[in-house]
């Protein structure tokens, strides 16, 4: 890895940076209109001075006069030299850094590929603006939009000739403008990409413009057109709107994906500014990724037909790994025929916002849909329907959601009788399916001593003594007492027959099935026979005491290898 950097490529790297994302994964940082505020990370401070300003790539601290871009924060903040802080970045981008000597000089030279964007998109909105544009202008009026949303989405024209664009950009710029594919040289002379359409650009998060969507004004086949994936643009990393959103919102809660550009565009028309759109891939799992990398909440729409359902599918199979508790994920299906921007200009804002409010949250969406045809009252149709979901829920990580959807999977899947009360299917849980909770290695810290030494007792009932022993010394033990006395009372020695009892004898699940109750991560057993050993065998001596009282208990029927432990523990003392 040698030679220079082209800097090209270090300002590609920029234009990609969310420095908000960026400085906010490593200090927590609060909106303040355009910029973000923190505590600066470079000296000591109580009020924050350090201010972020993602759309223009910089930060300054008025406190320590800290100041400079993506590269020089990480350098600073992780101590790198400038090689290794754009490695970082390039990383974090998913990109490779070019170490090529050869074209560096070439490089250097040329302008940017989003110069080359910008540059064309002022040239779209001139033409929009200009004589040639007044037939896509009154397009865009009779389609409901007026002058300040045009301007606030810099949506322009492209016109019809054949190379207007690249006619009008310096020579400089004419290399770029082919590289990102806005012009194409496939037949060996340039020829614009789009012609004759109307043009929605994409902007990154500094508002540079990393490609386009253009849409036919006339009646070419393709209705839209995109631009080719270029260095600046992966298309599914990549969310329509974003930038206009973050500009139009103090803080952006909750995104609403819908499909297209003017649906975007003509819910900002009708006030609702958190709309966004991925360029057809708002399913895959970059894209919901890079969505809630932005908001907790996400309210997915989709066409109410066939394929906006099996698109709705597609995403919350693809949003179940991600499901951590704290995200809440949404589906709102449109009536048939419909959408964002037809549906807006016929019903108003107002009934809109009550669709958006009203959706139906992923736990629903995904029984509603794995038990649509099925009669629930048919034993095998609950069969089914746990088989269908189980291997869904399993992709879920642990978490307070998932288990709850484990419930909501046994509740569906129970008969009618039988598993009514919260507590069966707690103890059912219990039962049939604690293995699939049983995945936390450790103890979780915020379980009580208490509770641990209930949990022993339900691995290993012939602890029960032990515990019942310790109890009687300590308030603290008062739960895990009371089973232990139970378990006593009725000579239970076995995992399997207590947890049997509990889940036939109506009257013991009452009374301890809420010992249970809230636990949210059953450690694994080895985990709770190790906590509870402690607990139960404070220390060496304190175990060593109860070992040989348990061992001179039993002394008649001892075996040849407990007798050899019981001499070793008396310290070689006679049988
Ligand atoms: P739609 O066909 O639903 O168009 O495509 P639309 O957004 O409703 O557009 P209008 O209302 O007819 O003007 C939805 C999205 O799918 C992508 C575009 O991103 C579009 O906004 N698309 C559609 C394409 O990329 N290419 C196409 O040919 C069609
Ligand atoms: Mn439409």
């Amino acid at each position: 890895m040698s030679g220079l950097i082209p800097q090209r490529f270090v300002e590609d790297l920029l234009d990609r940076v969310d420095l908000a994302e960026l400085i906010g994964s490593r200090i927590t940082l609060k909106k303040a209109g355009a910029s973000y505020k923190a505590c600066c990370p470079f000296h000591d401070e109580k009020t924050p001075s350090f201010n972020v300003r993602p759309d223009k790539g910089f930060y300054h601290c008025f406190g320590c006069g800290a100041h400079g871009d993506a590269i020089s924060f990480v350098r600073e903040f992780q101590g790198l030299g400038f090689t290794d802080a754009v490695e970082e970045l390039a990383r974090r981008a998913g990109l490779e850094v070019p170490y090529d000597q050869a074209a560096r000089q070439e490089m250097q030279q040329a302008r940017t590929l989003t110069d080359a964007l910008d540059f064309a998109s002022r040239f779209y909105q001139a033409a929009l603006h200009g004589q040639q544009g007044s037939f896509a202008r009154d397009y865009l009026y009779q389609r409901g939009l007026d002058d300040e949303v045009i301007r606030r989405y810099q949506v322009g024209y492209a016109p019809a000739s054949g190379t207007a664009l690249f006619d009008a950009a310096d020579r400089d710029l004419q290399g770029p403008l082919i590289e990102t594919g806005t012009v194409s040289d496939k037949y060996g002379r340039p020829r614009d990409l789009f012609r004759n359409r109307v043009m929605f650009p994409l902007r990154n998060s500094r508002g540079r413009t990393i490609a386009f969507g253009g849409r036919t004004l006339g009646d070419d086949k393709a209705k839209y057109i995109n631009s080719p994936e270029s260095d600046v643009f992966h298309k599914s990393r990549e969310i329509y709107g974003l930038f206009e959103a973050k500009q139009a919102l103090k803080q952006v809660d909750k995104l609403l994906v819908v499909e297209g550009y003017m649906d975007v565009i003509a819910l900002a028309q009708h006030g609702i500014h958190y709309a966004v759109a991925t360029l057809g891939t708002a399913t895959n799992q970059d894209s919901l990724t890079a969505l809630l990398r932005q908001a907790r909440h996400i309210v997915f729409c989709f066409d109410g037909d066939q394929a906006g359902f099996r698109a709705a599918d597609r995403a919350m199979e693809n949003a179940l790994e991600l499901m951590a508790d704290g995200l809440h994920l949404q589906f709102l299906m449109l009536p048939e025929g419909e959408d964002p921007d037809t549906l807006v200009r016929k019903e108003g804002p107002a009934a809109f916002q009550k669709r958006i409010d009203g959706a139906t949250p992923l736990s629903r969406y995904l029984f509603d849909r794995q038990s649509e045809g099925l009669d629930l009252q048919l034993p095998e149709n609950r069969g089914e329907l746990r088989a269908r979901t189980e291997p869904l829920l399993n992709k879920m990580p642990r978490s307070t959601l998932r288990d709850a959807m484990w419930h909501e999977m046994l509740r569906l899947c129970g008969g009618r009788n039988q598993w009514q009360g919260r507590q069966s299917r707690q103890w059912d849980q219990w039962k049939g399916n604690r293995r699939d909770r049983v995945t936390e290695e450790r103890i979780d810290v915020k379980l009580s001593k208490d509770s641990i030494l209930c949990l022993a007792l339900l691995e290993a009932p012939d602890l029960a003594s032990e515990v019942a022993e310790l109890a009687k010394n300590s308030r603290q033990y008062a739960q895990a007492g009371n089973f232990a006395g139970f378990i006593l009372e009725r000579d239970i020695r076995h995992r399997k027959s207590l947890i049997t009892i509990l889940a036939l004898d109506d009257r013991a699940r009452e009374q301890f099935y809420h010992l249970f109750d809230g636990i949210e991560h059953i450690p694994a057993r080895e985990s709770t026979l190790a906590a509870a050993r402690e607990l139960l065998s404070p220390n060496e001596e304190a175990a060593r005491q109860q070992r040989l009282a348990t061992l001179l208990r039993n002394f008649a029927n001892l075996t040849a290898e407990q007798r050899q432990e019981l001499r070793e523990l008396s310290g070689g003392t006679p049988d």
